[in-house]
Protein backbone atom coordinates (compact mmCIF):
# COMPACT_ATOMS: atom_id res chain seq x y z
CA UNK A 1 0.00 0.00 0.00
CA UNK A 2 1.19 3.22 -0.83
CA UNK A 3 2.41 6.04 2.02
CA UNK A 4 3.53 9.39 2.39
CA UNK A 5 6.07 11.07 5.29
CA UNK A 6 4.58 14.25 5.97
CA UNK A 7 6.05 16.32 8.61
CA UNK A 8 5.41 19.54 10.36
CA UNK A 9 7.98 21.71 9.94
CA UNK A 10 9.37 24.25 13.20
CA UNK A 11 6.99 26.85 12.05
CA UNK A 12 3.87 24.97 12.34
CA UNK A 13 5.09 23.16 15.63
CA UNK A 14 5.96 26.80 17.34
CA UNK A 15 2.86 28.08 15.72
CA UNK A 16 0.54 25.51 17.61
CA UNK A 17 -0.46 24.11 14.70
CA UNK A 18 0.10 20.57 15.26
CA UNK A 19 -3.59 19.59 16.11
CA UNK A 20 -4.91 21.61 13.42
CA UNK A 21 -2.78 19.63 10.30
CA UNK A 22 -2.77 16.14 11.41
CA UNK A 23 -6.74 16.78 12.46
CA UNK A 24 -7.07 17.40 7.98
CA UNK A 25 -5.13 13.86 7.07
CA UNK A 26 -7.21 11.76 9.83
CA UNK A 27 -10.46 13.52 8.79
CA UNK A 28 -9.48 12.61 4.85
CA UNK A 29 -9.46 8.82 5.82
CA UNK A 30 -5.89 8.32 6.03
CA UNK A 31 -3.85 5.69 8.12
CA UNK A 32 -1.46 7.04 11.26
CA UNK A 33 1.37 4.53 10.72
CA UNK A 34 4.23 6.89 13.23
CA UNK A 35 4.48 9.82 14.49
CA UNK A 36 6.80 11.39 16.88
CA UNK A 37 8.14 14.86 17.87
CA UNK A 38 11.71 14.92 17.38
CA UNK A 39 14.42 17.54 16.81
CA UNK A 40 16.20 16.88 13.49
CA UNK A 41 19.76 16.58 13.28
CA UNK A 42 21.69 19.02 10.77
CA UNK A 43 23.28 15.86 8.77
CA UNK A 44 19.37 14.34 8.68
CA UNK A 45 17.83 17.46 7.33
CA UNK A 46 20.71 17.41 4.56
CA UNK A 47 20.13 14.07 3.50
CA UNK A 48 16.11 14.41 3.55
CA UNK A 49 16.59 17.78 1.45
CA UNK A 50 19.74 16.36 -0.64
CA UNK A 51 18.41 17.17 -4.33
CA UNK A 52 18.18 20.38 -3.42
CA UNK A 53 21.43 20.76 -2.49
CA UNK A 54 22.67 23.06 -5.14
CA UNK A 55 19.89 25.11 -4.79
CA UNK A 56 20.92 29.20 -3.27
CA UNK A 57 18.40 28.96 -0.34
CA UNK A 58 19.32 25.21 0.75
CA UNK A 59 21.71 26.89 3.79
CA UNK A 60 18.41 28.41 4.78
CA UNK A 61 16.47 25.33 4.23
CA UNK A 62 18.53 23.58 6.68
CA UNK A 63 18.66 26.08 9.24
CA UNK A 64 14.41 26.25 8.89
CA UNK A 65 13.85 22.48 9.31
CA UNK A 66 16.45 22.11 12.33
CA UNK A 67 15.85 25.52 14.07
CA UNK A 68 13.12 23.37 16.87
CA UNK A 69 11.01 20.36 16.90
CA UNK A 70 9.41 19.35 14.14
CA UNK A 71 6.44 16.15 13.46
CA UNK A 72 7.16 12.94 12.14
CA UNK A 73 4.09 11.10 10.54
CA UNK A 74 3.76 8.11 8.79
CA UNK A 75 0.47 8.31 6.44
CA UNK A 76 -0.57 5.05 4.40
CA UNK A 77 -3.53 4.49 2.28
CA UNK A 78 -4.68 4.90 -1.85
CA UNK A 79 -2.75 7.28 -3.58
CA UNK A 80 -1.81 8.80 -0.13
CA UNK A 81 1.09 10.82 -1.63
CA UNK A 82 -0.94 13.17 -4.59
CA UNK A 83 -3.67 13.62 -1.99
CA UNK A 84 -1.72 14.49 0.60
CA UNK A 85 0.40 17.29 -2.07
CA UNK A 86 -3.13 18.62 -2.41
CA UNK A 87 -4.42 18.72 1.04
CA UNK A 88 -1.13 20.47 1.79
CA UNK A 89 -1.10 23.15 -1.23
CA UNK A 90 1.58 24.63 -3.60
CA UNK A 91 4.72 25.17 -2.66
CA UNK A 92 4.72 29.44 -2.04
CA UNK A 93 1.46 29.68 0.49
CA UNK A 94 0.23 32.59 -1.15
CA UNK A 95 -0.07 30.65 -4.45
CA UNK A 96 -1.88 27.78 -2.33
CA UNK A 97 -5.33 27.33 -2.54
CA UNK A 98 -7.65 28.22 0.00
CA UNK A 99 -8.98 25.17 1.22
CA UNK A 100 -5.37 23.89 1.36
CA UNK A 101 -2.77 23.71 4.67
CA UNK A 102 -0.65 26.20 3.11
CA UNK A 103 -3.43 28.36 1.28
CA UNK A 104 -4.93 28.96 5.08
CA UNK A 105 -2.37 28.49 7.78
CA UNK A 106 0.83 30.10 5.51
CA UNK A 107 2.17 32.65 4.03
CA UNK A 108 5.94 32.31 2.60
CA UNK A 109 7.79 30.00 0.99
CA UNK A 110 10.82 29.68 3.44
CA UNK A 111 7.72 29.15 6.47
CA UNK A 112 5.38 26.95 4.79
CA UNK A 113 4.98 24.71 7.90
CA UNK A 114 4.64 21.22 6.34
CA UNK A 115 6.32 18.39 4.18
CA UNK A 116 4.66 15.89 1.93
CA UNK A 117 6.86 13.16 0.16
CA UNK A 118 6.32 14.44 -3.91
CA UNK A 119 6.45 10.25 -4.94
CA UNK A 120 5.88 6.99 -3.75
CA UNK A 121 8.49 5.69 -3.72
CA UNK A 122 10.12 8.98 -2.15
CA UNK A 123 7.22 8.70 0.60
CA UNK A 124 8.64 4.78 1.43
CA UNK A 125 12.57 6.30 1.57
CA UNK A 126 11.47 9.13 3.68
CA UNK A 127 9.29 6.95 6.12
CA UNK A 128 12.33 4.61 6.12
CA UNK A 129 15.56 7.91 6.86
CA UNK A 130 12.93 9.46 9.42
CA UNK A 131 11.68 5.97 11.28
CA UNK A 132 14.04 3.62 13.17
CA UNK A 133 12.03 -0.26 12.82
CA UNK A 134 9.65 -0.04 15.89
CA UNK A 135 8.92 3.43 16.10
CA UNK A 136 6.04 2.43 12.90
CA UNK A 137 2.89 0.75 13.96
CA UNK A 138 0.46 -1.71 11.72
CA UNK A 139 -2.94 -1.78 12.83
CA UNK A 140 -6.45 -1.92 10.66
CA UNK A 141 -8.71 1.41 11.33
CA UNK A 142 -12.34 0.26 12.52
CA UNK A 143 -13.29 2.93 9.98
CA UNK A 144 -11.81 0.90 7.22
CA UNK A 145 -15.08 -0.92 5.67
CA UNK A 146 -16.29 2.26 5.42
CA UNK A 147 -13.96 4.05 3.51
CA UNK A 148 -12.56 1.91 0.83
CA UNK A 149 -15.67 -0.24 -1.02
P1 LIG B 1 8.35 19.96 0.70
O1 LIG B 1 7.07 19.22 0.88
O2 LIG B 1 8.89 20.60 1.96
O3 LIG B 1 9.40 19.10 0.00
O4 LIG B 1 8.00 21.19 -0.26
P2 LIG B 1 7.68 21.14 -1.83
O5 LIG B 1 7.81 19.75 -2.35
O6 LIG B 1 6.41 21.86 -2.02
O7 LIG B 1 8.86 22.04 -2.41
P3 LIG B 1 10.37 21.62 -2.76
O8 LIG B 1 10.59 20.17 -2.50
O9 LIG B 1 10.67 22.16 -4.11
O10 LIG B 1 11.18 22.48 -1.69
C1 LIG B 1 11.39 21.99 -0.39
C2 LIG B 1 11.25 23.14 0.59
O11 LIG B 1 12.32 24.04 0.40
C3 LIG B 1 10.00 24.00 0.42
O12 LIG B 1 8.86 23.44 1.04
C4 LIG B 1 10.42 25.26 1.12
O13 LIG B 1 10.34 25.14 2.55
C5 LIG B 1 11.89 25.36 0.71
N1 LIG B 1 12.02 26.17 -0.49
C6 LIG B 1 11.75 25.85 -1.76
N2 LIG B 1 11.98 26.88 -2.61
C7 LIG B 1 12.39 27.89 -1.82
C8 LIG B 1 12.80 29.23 -2.07
O14 LIG B 1 12.81 29.71 -3.20
N3 LIG B 1 13.16 29.98 -0.98
C9 LIG B 1 13.17 29.48 0.29
N4 LIG B 1 13.55 30.27 1.31
N5 LIG B 1 12.80 28.22 0.57
C10 LIG B 1 12.43 27.44 -0.47
MG1 LIG C 1 9.49 18.51 -1.98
Amino acid sequence: VEESYIMIKPDGVQRGLVGEIISRFEKKGFKLKGLKLFQCPKDLAEEHYKDLSSKPFFPKLISYITSGPVVCMAWEGVGVVASARKLIGATNPLQAEPGTIRGDLAVQTGRNVVHGSDSPENGTREIALWFKEGELTEWTPVQTPWLVE
